[in-house]
């Protein structure tokens, strides 16, 4: 099976500092990867790059085995914060990505009647739902997030990545997701990809699906990841 989306970076530099090197991570379609790691080890770098935002690096990311050159419309790009637009409604802020169908994706989120308030007058969960939304506006095959739930509190945050798996599943979504919550990444992802000053080191998820919150199924990878990440002064 080829790649939908390959990531290859040969090197990555802010001034001097190297900040990421000989990293290669392949995504198959509709296969959902986590990226964890500490603190400043280059998570966010490396989705800025692979949405096409940063070009200043040494590598190349092929899409459908065509390299992308800047930002493309089938790579979406959701952030931690919702950062939707103060003056328009919902609607207009999921138009703004792109896309005419608003009102599907309102409900594809679980907005749907809120397509006309505006963003202070939604909870911090309802605003980041919007976010994905708009993120899903321009119809992408591929799906980047970068800590995209960590503003919301725990229920809403379990409601959230449920959320996401069901879009993910009706628009048979290819995903990199960026988290610091293992629970997280071993409730949504195929594989988590470990990011550490070496290099990257991938752990694949047992448990089949539809997963069960609090299976024991993962244990072993969770006990395995969390050793790693102490190893490398994550926490
Ligand atoms: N514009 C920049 N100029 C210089 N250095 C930068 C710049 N952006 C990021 N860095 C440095 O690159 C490294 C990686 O940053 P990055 O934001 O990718 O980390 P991260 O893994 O996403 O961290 P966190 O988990 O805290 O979000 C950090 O050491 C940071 O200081
Ligand atoms: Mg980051």
């Amino acid at each position: 099976m080829t790649a939908l989306f390959d990531v290859s970076i040969a090197s990555k530099q802010h001034g001097e500092r190297q900040i990421l090197r000989d990293i290669q991570l392949t995504l198959h379609a509709g296969e959902i990867v986590s990226l964890v790691g500490a603190s400043g080890c280059g998570k966010s770098t490396l989705l800025t790059i692979a949405s096409g935002l940063d070009t200043a690096y040494r590598g190349r990311v092929l899409l459908d085995g065509v390299p992308i050159q800047g930002p493309h419309d089938e790579i979406g790009l959701i952030f931690q914060e919702p950062r939707l637009f103060p003056w328009l409604t919902a609607a207009q802020n999921i138009a703004f990505g792109g896309g005419a169908d608003q009102q599907q994706l309102l409900g594809d989120v679980g907005l749907n009647g809120f397509g006309d308030t505006l963003p202070h007058q939604l909870s911090g969960g309802q605003a980041q739902r919007v976010a994905i939304a708009r993120g899903l506006s321009t119809r992408p095959r591929v799906l980047l997030l970068d800590e995209p739930f960590s503003s919301v509190d725990a229920f809403t945050r379990m409601q959230l990545q449920d959320v996401l798996l069901r879009v993910a599943a009706a628009r048979r979504l290819t995903i990199l997701l960026v988290t610091h919550d293992i629970d997280e990444a071993l409730h949504l992802s195929d594989r988590v990809v470990l990011l550490g000053s070496n290099g990257t080191e991938t752990f694949d998820v047992p448990a089949p699906r539809p997963r069960i919150r609090g299976d024991s199924i993962s244990a072993p990878v969770k006990r395995t990841l969390l050793a790693r990440l102490q190893a490398s002064h994550a926490f």
